[in-house]
């Protein structure tokens, strides 16, 4: 198979490619990335000197060159996206540029590519179900997005699903819950909390400290992924989370990186809420478990092998910390 990796520099998008690459040396992958503040070449390094292995600088958006990389493609796999709430909650023109018009323009790519393209894996998030008080998601739910991030996603895989309905472009959805992992960026909740503690800063928890997120190792949501790529059914939806048992609070995660990193609950500082935060996401992941998935990380061993990861490589979160992101914290939390 040549699998083109949209948005391959990322988090989520880098640990896949890793993961092909190995576990299949004579598939060969294509990354296309635009490199927005959240990608980054480092979580591909080492990588370019594999035969199978080509990356290329560039937009889901930009139609042109989306039609040359899909050509020679049999499937694609899209994790491109802005991915980041805070950010959408301040200016959400960049989410419905990528989130939306991206995936739209990727699908018009796909359907005039459809006679040679095999697969179109759109990457989508447990939040577009909206928060879930109890009980848990299934693919079947009504998706009820609350804030633009989530209702961007939900705009780009519902026109993506759409393309498969109307045209028969070879489309399958993913709804994954919050991964933890290497190469995170530290805007998000783990690895900020890490990195600030690392660094004997405060621990920003919003509101009262008790939203639920169901946390996954990211190596156990890229092998559902690539389940999904070879078994899945074609016009279905996947959803691939932690589970119930990982589900936590924000102070429970909070207590569990200061106790691996023997720092003081004293870091610990409530600030104002996210607006429109959703209480609570929960899914469940039987569909992917039929085709054979298996995780193989529970919370503790996942927030485990993440902080190790931090902690060995400072040199790759302190770059990013250092540079415009300085100021970023500084708009986003000073007076918060
Ligand atoms: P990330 O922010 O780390 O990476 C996103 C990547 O997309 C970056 O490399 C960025 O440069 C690239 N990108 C952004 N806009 C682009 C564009 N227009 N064209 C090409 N590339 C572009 O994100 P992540 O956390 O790795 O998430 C990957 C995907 O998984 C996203 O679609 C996200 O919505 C979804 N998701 C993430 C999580 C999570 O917990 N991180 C959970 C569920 C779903
Ligand atoms: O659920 C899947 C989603 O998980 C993905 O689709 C998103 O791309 C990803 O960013 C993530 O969204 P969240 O909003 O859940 O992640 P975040 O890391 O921003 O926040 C996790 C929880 O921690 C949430 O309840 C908000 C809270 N939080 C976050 C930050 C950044 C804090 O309390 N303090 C913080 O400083």
């Amino acid at each position: 198979m040549k699998i083109l990796v949209a948005g391959g520099a990322g988090f989520i998008g880098s640990a896949f490619v890793r993961y092909t690459l190995e576990a299949y040396p004579a598939d060969s992958v294509l990354v296309v990335d635009k490199l927005t503040y959240a990608g980054n070449m480092e979580n591909l390094a080492g990588l370019e000197r594999l035969p199978n292995y080509e990356f290329v600088r560039g937009d889901i958006c930009d139609r042109s060159l989306m039609q040359e990389l899909v050509a020679n493609c049999d499937a694609v796999v899209n994790f491109a996206a802005e991915t980041h709430v805070d950010r959408a909650l301040v200016e959400a023109d960049a989410f419905i540029r990528t989130d939306v018009y991206g995936v739209y323009s990727l699908a018009e790519v796909c359907k005039s590519a459809s006679h040679s393209l095999k697969l179109f894996v759109q990457i989508s998030t447990d939040e577009v179900y909206g928060p879930q008080y109890e009980g848990a998601a299934t693919e079947e739910s009504p998706i009820r997005p609350t804030n633009p991030y989530s209702a961007s996603k939900a705009g780009g895989e519902l026109l993506a699903l759409s393309y498969h309905r109307s045209f028969g472009v070879p489309v399958i959805v993913v709804r994954g819950s919050n991964n933890m992992g290497p190469r995170q960026h530290p805007e998000k909740f783990i690895p900020l909390l890490i990195t600030n503690a690392l660094e004997d800063k405060e621990l920003p928890i919003y509101g009262d400290g008790l939203y639920v997120r169901e946390w996954i190792y990211v190596d156990d949501f890229v092998r559902g992924v690539d389940l999904v790529l070879r078994q899945g059914k074609v016009g279905e939806v996947y959803n691939i989370g932690g589970g119930l048992e990982n589900q936590k609070t924000q102070l429970e995660v909070a207590n569990a990186i200061l106790e691996l990193l023997g720092k003081p609950k004293s870091l610990i500082k409530h600030v104002a809420d996210r607006p429109g935060h959703d209480r609570r996401y929960s899914i469940d992941s039987s569909k992917v478990q039929a085709l054979g998935w298996k995780r193989q990380y529970g919370f503790d061993a996942a927030l485990e092998a993440t902080v190790n990861w931090y902690r060995a490589n400072e040199g790759w979160w302190r770059r990013i910390k250092s540079g415009e992101f300085a100021e970023y914290y500084r708009r986003m939390y000073e007076r918060r």
